[in-house]
């Protein structure tokens, strides 16, 4: 099996996912986007009526009935299973889907049962993981880390490009206020919270295009994993 792992994270919009699947995509690597997997869940909550704010027992208390897969889609990346069922892309994407999301990630019962789920895609081999805690706390001894983040305003910028995934009406001012409320609610959690692994590099973006941001975290990786 290959031991070898890519860690990346960053607050909300900051491109981490385009840049880990150009990684991913570059290396012959697996994709593993575990924000999804937090989405998975809140939608499951929201479908079943549960209030992800302020219901976190519910949600607890539901979770051993929610089968939550993360099966790999043949295209170098995994797609989330729910109950069996494919969750498209785009129903995980939506601002209420964004902010359930983050309030399901601070239920104690939710990160145990995510941390067994993303331990065991370490079986797919090369594994280029995205999240908030893979650094810190899902794969600890990844070979290489990186926290990858953007200017709040570049931020905003990406985000309100990405059509589905902002409210009707946004503007980048409404985005950027979205984002900075999720990114508080993620770095000032008790569990897991998003910062910077210790040993983690921290790439600014701002001005970079993805190609380049992919390159230098393939750079560091080929070095540490020598
Ligand atoms: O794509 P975007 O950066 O907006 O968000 P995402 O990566 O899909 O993550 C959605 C939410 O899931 C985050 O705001 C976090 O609350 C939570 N999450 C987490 O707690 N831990 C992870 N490893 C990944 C996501």
């Amino acid at each position: 099996m290959n031991q070898y792992q890519i860690a990346i994270d960053g607050p909300a919009a900051s491109g981490k996912s385009t840049v880990a699947k150009l990684v991913a995509k570059k290396l012959g690597a697996c994709y593993v986007n575990t924000g999804s997997m937090y989405r998975a869940v809140a939608l499951a909550a929201l479908n079943a009526g549960i209030n992800p704010a302020s219901e976190p027992d519910k949600i607890a208390a539901s979770l051993a009935s929610w089968n939550i897969e993360s099966v790999p889609d043949g295209e170098g990346s995994t797609s989330v299973v729910l109950n069996g069922v494919p969750i498209p892309a785009a129903a995980l994407r939506t601002p209420e889907v964004s902010n359930a999301a983050s309030d399901v990630a601070k239920i104690p019962a939710v990160r145990a049962y995510m941390l067994e789920l993303q331990r065991a895609c370490r079986s797919l081999g090369l594994i280029i993981m995205e999240g908030r805690d893979i650094g810190t706390v899902v794969l600890p001894d990844a070979t290489a880390k990186f926290f990858v983040t953007a200017s709040p305003e570049e931020r905003a910028r990406r985000r309100l490009a990405q059509t589905g995934e902002v409210a009707e009406g946004a503007t980048l001012a409404s985005v950027a206020a979205e984002i900075a409320r999720r990114d508080f609610q993620d770095s000032h959690r008790a569990i897991a919270p998003l910062k910077p692994a210790e040993d983690a590099e921290t790439i600014v973006t701002d001005g970079m295009t993805p190609e380049q941001v992919a390159d230098r975290i393939i750079t560091t990786f080929e070095q540490k994993r020598k």
